[in-house]
């Protein structure tokens, strides 16, 4: 029997199933106090989600710790480099919320187009602004995919049918996954940007991604440069930092950009008197890509069959840190 604290709470099917394979389960929430305390050399396995950091300090005081599972897709809260040199195999959920971070990247380009937000924000101040409120159609648009992954590749099916021209940069790509989804692939991410009038970002942070969304590339877009009538649209449900958020509120301002909305920023939870908050034509939801009922389900059931195997001296395929491990 295994020992498995799971700190950033899970579905209770999940949960479930890892005690019906004979494990036990704590199931709450760890401080960094603790972590740093060297609470986990207790544990065998811990199953996380964004809040729990395991660092490379918590994984100097957790002798014994054999496993880590991330309950879902972003492993930037554990240093995977740090784990995988004490042993420590880390694995991770990745195609569980991909339907639900589809929809709420689909949800946010509307609510930006038609001004759902806004409109919501304007009956709450008793007024009637049936004029300010017209909007644009998805139809017809442009709309540049930063990615193609399956989330990616999601919102590229459902632009589609809604009548909108899918173009993507993304290095890794073989050009035959973007031909099968009828997307013009770009070389060069500028030329994204020139061509795009809406655009969504699906990649992970990296240093090579880190505010990859600039003031130079904003006004690269031709929304507001060529005079097209719909703007230019920006939506990230990927991860914060992508998107260097100074620069978009400065675009905002000038109106190079039409509308913003964010799921994901570069300091969560926001700090007090966070700026692109008082912008009108901003909008944004606190990282709930993969909040939903059915996500949560998937995301606790697929995590803890990949701890069984790993437990069961198995190697599941979602293991993220195989470079590192010795
Ligand atoms: C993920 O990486 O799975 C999502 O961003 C959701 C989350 O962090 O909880």
């Amino acid at each position: 029997m295994a020992r498995i604290a799971v700190t950033d709470g899970m579905a209770t099917k999940a949960k479930k199933m890892l005690k019906k394979a004979g494990h036990e389960v704590v199931d709450e929430f760890i401080t960094e106090e603790r972590l740093l305390d060297g609470e986990l050399s207790n544990f065998d396995a811990i199953i996380v989600r964004s809040a729990t950091k395991i660092n490379s300090k918590v994984i100097a005081v957790s002798e014994g710790l054999r496993f880590i599972g991330r309950a879902g897709v972003g492993v930037d809260n554990i240093d995977l480099k740090a784990a995988g040199q004490a042993g420590i195999m880390v694995v991770n959920a990745p195609n569980a919320s991909t339907q639900s971070v589809v929809e709420l990247t689909v949800g946010h380009l509307l609510a930006s187009l038609r001004h759902i937000p806004k409109s919501d924000r304007s009956l709450r101040d008793g007024k009637w602004e049936k004029k300010a409120m017209k909007g644009t159609e998805l139809n017809g648009k442009n709309l540049g995919l930063i990615g193609f992954g399956r989330i990616a590749q999601g919102v590229a099916s459902v632009a589609k049918i809604l009548g909108m021209e899918i173009h993507t940069y993304d290095p890794y790509l073989p050009p035959k996954v973007a031909k099968s989804f009828g997307a013009y692939l770009h070389k060069e991410v500028d030329s994204l940007f020139k061509t795009c009038t809406h655009i969504s970002i699906h990649c992970n942070l990296t240093d090579e991604t880190k505010h990859l969304v600039n003031a130079k590339r904003m006004s690269l877009m031709p929304g507001k440069k060529s005079g097209i009538t719909c703007g230019n649209h920006i939506v990230n449900c990927a991860r914060g930092g992508i998107i260097d958020e100074d620069a978009l509120l400065d675009a905002l301002n000038n109106g190079t950009i039409t509308s913003a909305a964010l799921d994901v920023f570069e300091t969560e939870p926001l700090p007090d008197g966070y700026e692109l908050l008082q912008h009108p034509n901003f909008h944004g939801t606190p990282h709930i890509g993969a909040a939903t009922l059915e996500a949560q389900q998937r995301v606790g059931i697929d995590i803890s069959k990949a701890i069984i195997e790993c437990l069961n001296g198995g190697v599941p395929k979602t293991i993220v840190n195989k470079e590192f491990l010795n």
